[in-house]
């Protein structure tokens, strides 16, 4: 066993181990929260003996970013003999992208990419999975309430994000994937709005779509964001992406054997959601 898998609750996560596990490889799945997930062990990336005893012994690790815990991760990686980290970062980190200041994704990307492994970072968009989130709301207040409506966004589906990882995971390093960073979306771009209308066709579901101004986006975003620099970035992003189509990256149908997938085949590979 030579794999870490970190986030493990996660969807890319379970998606990741889901690959390993048909190519007939075994991975260590690494949580938080280890008791949800039978063979899991627990990790605390801010605590160096949790860090040395999931590293112990592997090679290769799949990463979810945190700024916070990056500088004990890379010492601990390099100690334990790591030759690999696949890194999720997100496309938020891109080094031409204006609204990268104070992105925590930037500063991970920063950190674990100083260490003496081979780094690949992924770096995508907005994720189709984020509709989860939107349908707590509405089963809560019956609204779907978010700013910026009219902002174009290119959603891309997390079992792509996963694919890319194994794919990266599966060459192993030494290969062309060393120190790139893979911005990756999914196949069209998309208004929050019509990414709605498309759930009430899916899923026969009504959606009472509440367009927020600013102030009230940052008043009703700001207690479920673990990171206020973070929302303040996507906030300026959002603004940003009204009226301008969001550029499509080819990566998922370069890196895999697939294109990349509709959201209309996210709603349909998570049917209980909205409903
Ligand atoms: N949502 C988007 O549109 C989007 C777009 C681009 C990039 N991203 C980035 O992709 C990552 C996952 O996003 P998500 O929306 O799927 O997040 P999520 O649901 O909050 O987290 C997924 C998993 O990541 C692990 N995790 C969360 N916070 C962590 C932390 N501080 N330290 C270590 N592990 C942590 C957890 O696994 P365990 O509890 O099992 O440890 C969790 O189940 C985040 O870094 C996010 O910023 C998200």
């Amino acid at each position: 066993m030579s794999i870490l898998i970190t986030g493990g609750r996660g969807k890319i996560a379970r998606a990741i181990h889901a690959g390993l596990t048909t190519h007939g490889l075994d991975a260590r799945v690494a949580s938080r929260e280890p008791a949800d997930l039978p063979g899991a062990v627990a990790l605390d990336t801010s605590d160096p003996t949790s860090l040395a005893n999931a590293l112990d012994g592997i090679s290769q690790v799949f990463l979810y970013a945190d700024p916070a815990t990056a500088t004990l991760f890379a010492q601990s990686a390099e100690q334990a003999g790591v030759k690999q980290v696949v890194l999720l970062s997100s496309m938020s980190a891109q080094a031409d992208n204006d609204h990268a200041t104070g992105d925590p994704h930037a500063e991970a990307e920063r950190v674990i990419s100083s260490g003496s492994y081979a780094t690949t970072r992924l770096q995508p968009g907005t994720f189709m999975s984020n509709a989860i989130y939107w349908s707590y709301q509405l089963r809560a207040t019956g609204q779907i309430r978010m700013p910026y409506l009219d902002a174009e966004e290119a959603p891309i589906h997390e079992q792509d994000i996963a694919d890319v990882a194994l794919k990266v995971l599966l060459d192993g390093p030494g290969s062309a994937h060393d120190g790139r960073a893979y911005p990756m979306t999914g196949p069209e771009s998309m208004t929050r709005r019509h990414q709605l209308d498309l759930i009430t066709q899916v899923t026969d579901v009504p959606i009472n779509a509440v367009d927020l101004t600013p102030e009230q986006g940052f008043e009703e975003l700001s207690p479920i964001m673990r990171n206020p620099a973070q929302l303040t970035s996507l906030m300026s992003y959002w603004s940003s992406r009204v009226g301008t189509p969001h550029p499509l990256e080819p990566t998922v149908e370069l890196l895999t054997t697939h294109p990349a997938r509709p959201f209309t085949t996210w709603l349909q590979d998570n049917p209980t959601v909205f409903q």
